[in-house]
């Protein structure tokens, strides 16, 4: 028999992925239909549940026009986001600011990151300013909505003099914000409100991109990707509807080599011996993620993806999450 061709092989390994995953495409077929039933409203400020909307993920309002959530996703996020009336959205994660969509639904981005072990005093005060002088409805949000959103939005809320602690605290248990991110939760307790005088800012004075460097952006870049990842996996190693685009392949080969690339990098390489360790049993497995995907061995694609979100989830544990 002649060797497959390089796109034959593709073939062949995508229909073995896809014969593995019957019960994905079932389970994918009857979420699209809630989906496409889900009334776009705005949760209320006592809803006891996170709410998923289309493209936004774990949305919870703390206050009337404050909301806080995922990072809106593509098109479909934004365009929920401006059906639900919000004029600004304001992020907290390290990633890049979506400024193509945002602006094509006329809304405006701020953006102040803050890291999982607390929020800067520093940061406190621009973030009650920014609530305080940037046009509501303001939606609120990091990466996945539950930790540095809910403590972001809730030291905001306290500063700005807005909420009592006991009143955000109830709102980032709904966000799901974890105890286990104690400086989070030790910066909300600590909250102050500030005065009149220190709550004013020039509307126009808050940046719509801060330029993120080193390891804080290269995590920031892993985490979009193993998301990526994670939906190509939930539609069978296809490319998902709303990412037409996406390749599981390469966006593996990408997470597997920016993973390596902590190894040479300076931040990265002042953590101790044991972190190292976590490290490189990280790079491993994503080698290990991106063969499996590769040679379409979706039942060990599966198995490393799983592993690799422990093991960010391990290293995080200790060294990030203070
Ligand atoms: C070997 C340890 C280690 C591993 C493995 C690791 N991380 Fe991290 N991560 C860190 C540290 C340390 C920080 C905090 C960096 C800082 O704030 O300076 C961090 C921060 C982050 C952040 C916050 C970035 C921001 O916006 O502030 C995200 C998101 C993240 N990691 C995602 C991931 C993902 C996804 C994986 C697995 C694919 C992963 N990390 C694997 C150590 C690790």
């Amino acid at each position: 028999m002649a060797p497959l061709d390089a796109t034959q092989r593709r073939t062949s390994n995508l229909s073995r992925l896809v014969a593995a995953s019957t019960l994905t495409i079932m389970s994918a077929c009857l979420s699209t239909v809630a989906i496409a039933t889900v009334e776009i409203v705005t949760p209320t400020t006592t809803a006891k549940k996170a709410r998923n909307l289309p493209g936004l993920h774990n949305v919870v309002t703390y206050a009337d026009e404050l909301l806080c959530g995922g990072v809106p996703e593509g098109e479909q996020g934004f365009a929920a986001l401006a059906t639900l009336g919000v004029k600004t959205v304001i992020s907290v994660d390290g990633a890049t600011p979506d400024l193509v969509h945002a602006t094509a639904h006329g809304l405006r981005y701020v953006h102040l990151p803050i890291s999982y072990d607390t929020v800067s005093s520093e940061r406190q005060l621009q973030l009650a300013q920014a609530i305080r002088n940037v046009q509501r409805p303001i939606y609120v949000h990091c990466h996945h909505g539950k930790h540095r959103s809910g403590a972001a939005l809730a030291t905001a809320l306290v500063c700005a003099g807005e909420m009592s602690v006991a009143e955000v605290s109830e709102r980032m248990g709904v966000s799901g914000t974890a105890a286990s991110y104690t400086g989070l939760w030790q910066a909300v307790r600590a909250a102050q409100p500030m005065s009149p005088a220190q709550l004013q800012a020039d509307p126009a004075s808050f940046p719509s991109v801060t330029v993120v460097t080193g390891l804080v952006a290269t995590m920031a870049e892993m985490d979009q990707i193993i998301d990526l990842v994670r939906q190509s996996h939930q539609a069978r190693w296809q490319a998902p509807d709303d990412h037409p685009d996406l390749v599981a392949e390469k966006e593996t080969e990408r997470l597997a080599s920016l993973i390596a690339s902590l190894r040479d990098d300076s931040e990265s390489k002042q953590y101790p011996a044991e972190y190292q360790q976590h490290l490189q049993h990280s790079i491993e497995v994503s080698e290990k993620l991106h063969r499996a995907v590769r040679d379409g061995n979706a039942i060990q694609a599966a198995q490393m993806l799983s592993t690799l979100g422990q093991s960010c989830k391990t290293c995080h544990h200790t060294y990030r999450n203070k």
